[in-house]
């Protein structure tokens, strides 16, 4: 009886799947990357990869960081930025604006005013920025006007009266919160022709709920840039 059972034991353990290990890994493709809604997929890249290599210094909060640093910003990739911005504006502008001398460009989460220098820099005169942390570095060092409006001001309508040819935003709209995004990127449609997304990846990713439609597309020494043209501006 007991050799039966010991039997009975030995070709258990001999049928047990040895597969455990396997098992544990299958779960982690229950739920496929292509199925993820954007929003957490954003979230999830936001707790994985952090902003840029911005992670750590984000630690206690982007609002954080810039009140506390916003006077002394400046972008440790201002070089290769201007550089790229430059190389974008002379493919994709002259075919929409001969002259680009009399257009008008918002610089939104302007830091020290990288972006600008890079329209100032290609002929362009009227250009504004925009940041609620760093606009007393922008002022400092471009001596262009600025405003103060926070991502949350503008997706509720704080710059309705406005109008831009252009609004570039570089390295920072990622840094808008995923339940402004929709209203924030809306407004900004209604206000601007172009937006010109310029960020250290692909994100944010966005819509078409968002009012704008994407016309170029350029990755040159890491930087992502994108040109949109609103839908909802005639
Ligand atoms: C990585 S910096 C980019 C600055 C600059 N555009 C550049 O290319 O270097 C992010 C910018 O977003 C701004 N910012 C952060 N949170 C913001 C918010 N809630 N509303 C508006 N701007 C914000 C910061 O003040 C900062 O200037």
């Amino acid at each position: 009886m007991v050799a039966a059972r010991r039997q009975n034991n030995n070709n258990k353990q001999k049928m047990e799947p040895k597969h455990h290990k396997t098992k544990k890994t299958d779960k982690k493709h229950e739920k496929p990357a292509a199925v993820i809604p954007e929003k957490e997929f954003e979230t999830e890249r936001r707790k994985k990869k952090g902003s840029g290599g911005f992670r750590e210094k984000y630690g206690a909060g982007v609002d954080k960081y810039y009140t506390d640093h916003g006077d002394t910003y400046t972008n440790p990739h201002e070089t290769a930025l201007l550089e790229v911005i430059a190389q974008c504006i002379d493919s994709w502008m002259p075919k929409r604006y001969p002259t680009l001398a009399g257009i008008k460009v918002l610089d939104l989460a302007c830091g020290s005013g990288e972006a600008s220098l890079a329209f100032q820099s290609r002929g362009v005169e009227s250009v504004v920025g925009c940041d609620p942390y760093t606009y007393k570095a922008f002022e400092d060092r471009t001596h262009l006007p600025v405003r103060k409006d926070t991502f949350m001001e503008i997706a509720l309508g704080s710059m309705g009266d406005c109008k831009y040819d252009i609004i570039v935003c570089s390295y920072a709209l990622h840094l808008a919160p995923v339940s402004t995004m929709s209203a924030l990127c809306v407004s900004l449609a209604m206000i601007s022709k172009y937006l010109l997304i310029v960020s250290p990846h692909k994100f944010p990713l966005m819509k078409e709920s968002y009012g704008w439609d994407l016309q170029e597309e350029l990755v040159e020494k890491r930087i992502h840039c994108r040109l949109f043209v609103s839908t909802l501006l005639k």
